[in-house]
């Protein structure tokens, strides 16, 4: 549909892509009663079945230390698939789908639940035929990473010389460069490298992917795409919600950690790095790591960041509490929900180009972009009336939602006067494509399924990552406590002051 209702009728309905639909297999999710399972991963396994994209015999394996029977997994994932699954419930599917859920009781560093994991998995292979193929998802968090990898190993479940067993894991990788060497470690003693998959949900998104195809499959943007023509770059991830009911997660991480190491800083990779020679895993990745390694925090550090809290405030017109008072949250927390850096791109084409980044809970409203803003003509042969609402142009990724792009320029007002005003040029992915765009972890859970690794950031990227922020937390923890925001608003000031000191201000999204 297009963002008015109506069916584009320029679309082409044949799809003429071949689907690629996973192998004989089955996944093990670790964590199945948490929020990430709920929310996301179930419903994207059952969105993928709907779409066709599983194997017949697809089983899903539930690992708890919950009393219950299959039955009963069953019924989560149901609950789950009806209230967040994308795609249509339908019954067919669905009852095709149960038949391979199974559950195991036990906990973590119980050898007995392991050894009927074991045995849960060879039975299914023999019914259903899933070949010995088996994906383990921890959907824990990374302390418990090195108990399960070892008790996977030491149920004979790690490996198999006849048919596959990868690993996925999600972030936080760490919380720090030191503590994810050692996570990278205690995973790499049981899987090797290429079968470990680090999810990092934003690389499965349709329009991060395209920020690659928009650079590299056109001739019109990249001839711009350096210092010579960009003034700045702005990343935000703005979202109007608080923290939820994530406060144990979420307290003592705060927002650099949790979205600037990994979803933030992977946008900056595909934004400034250099064209790989294909799009393998191993080619993306190194152009990703090159341009990582040449990415510095500007100075000083009190100036070049900022960090907030959010106080009580409003948010879609309901009065909210601040995150002092959100359950859970110790009282004297200083664990910031707003943070921003500025970094430079040390490299030929970046040199002297500011990339902001930015991230907060409860600010005015939810939306993820990419801006990147153009320098001024050099010269404007126009009074300067006739240009004073004229601003930088802009090439704008809208990431979500509304997604698709934005490009900003000037244009002549109609009239006898010459008056130059900004306009908007806009591709909408509503208003161009017949599908909707898939959710991020229906792509990345059948990438995991098919082998495909180009979507998974390598444990080189993670630790570059941690290289960049480990300094701002450092700082950070240094110096006193985040300064206030109202919730609702656009974060704190010392984010505003960190563009102005420059000479620029945020887009206003
Ligand atoms: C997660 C963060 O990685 O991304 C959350 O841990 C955040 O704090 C979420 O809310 C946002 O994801 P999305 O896809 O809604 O932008």
């Amino acid at each position: 549909m297009s963002p008015t209702g109506r069916p584009n009728p320029l679309r082409d309905p044949r799809d003429r892509r071949l689907p690629r639909i996973a192998g004989p297999c089955s996944m093990v999710i670790f964590g199945v009663t948490g929020d990430l399972s709920r929310k996301k991963v179930m419903p994207a396994i059952y969105d993928l079945a709907n779409r066709g994209l599983l194997p017949p015999g697809f089983s899903l394996v539930g690992f708890a230390r919950r009393d219950w029977e299959d039955q009963d997994f069953a019924q989560i994932v149901h609950d789950a698939v009806k209230q967040h699954a994308r795609t249509e419930f339908r019954q067919e599917v669905w009852d095709q789908l149960a038949e391979g859920f199974r559950f195991v009781a036990g906990a973590f560093d119980d050898d007995e639940a392991f050894d009927t994991l074991r045995r849960t998995l060879l039975e299914l292979d023999e019914a259903r035929g899933t070949g010995g193929n088996h994906a383990f998802y921890l959907a824990i968090p990374p302390g418990l990473f090195g108990t399960v990898a070892s008790q996977l190993q030491e149920h004979g479940l790690a490996e198999d010389p006849n048919a596959w067993r990868r690993v996925v894991v999600e972030k936080p990788f760490g919380h720090d460069l030191a503590s994810a060497r050692e996570l990278n470690e205690v995973l790499g003693e049981v899987f090797p490298s290429g079968s470990i998959f680090r999810i990092d949900h934003y690389l499965g998104k349709e329009t991060v992917q395209n920020i690659l195809a928009m650079r590299f499959a056109n001739e019109m943007f990249e001839p711009l795409w350096n210092s010579n023509y960009v003034d700045h770059v702005q990343i935000s991830m703005a979202e109007d919600v608080g923290i939820g009911g994530r406060a144990g997660y979420y307290d003592g991480i705060g927002a650099a950690r949790d979205v600037i190491q990994n979803h933030l800083l992977q946008l900056l990779a595909l934004v400034a790095m250099e064209e790989p020679t294909s799009f393998d895993a191993d080619s993306l990745r190194v152009e990703k790591e090159k341009v990582l390694a040449a990415v510095v925090l500007a100075k000083p550090l009190n100036r070049s960041t900022a960090r907030g809290q959010y106080v009580e405030g409003w948010a879609g017109g309901e009065k909210v509490p601040g995150f002092l008072q959100e359950e859970g949250i110790a009282k004297d927390s200083r664990t910031e929900t707003f943070a921003a850096i500025t970094v430079e791109v040390e490299n030929r084409r970046w040199a002297g180009v500011p990339f902001y980044l930015r991230t907060g809970k409860r600010l005015a409203r939810r939306v993820t972009e990419v801006a990147v803003v153009f320098k001024r003509a050099p010269h404007l042969p126009f009074s300067e009336h006739s240009t004073e609402e004229l601003t930088q142009n802009a090439l704008v990724v809208r990431v979500q939602p509304d997604e698709g792009m934005t490009l900003r320029f000037g244009s002549k007002v109609p009239g006898t006067a010459l008056e130059i005003r900004d306009v908007s040029m806009d591709f909408a992915y509503g208003g161009s494509f017949t599908e909707s765009s898939p959710e991020a972890y229906e792509r990345l859970i059948l990438d995991v399924l098919l082998g495909d690794p180009p979507l998974f950031p390598r444990h080189e990227e993670v630790e570059l990552s941690w290289k960049i922020l480990d300094p701002v937390l450092e700082h950070w923890a240094r110096t006193g406590s985040p300064e206030p925001y109202a919730s609702g608003a656009w974060g704190p000031s010392s984010s505003f002051a960190m563009l102005s000191r420059h000479g620029r201000t945020w887009r206003r999204p």
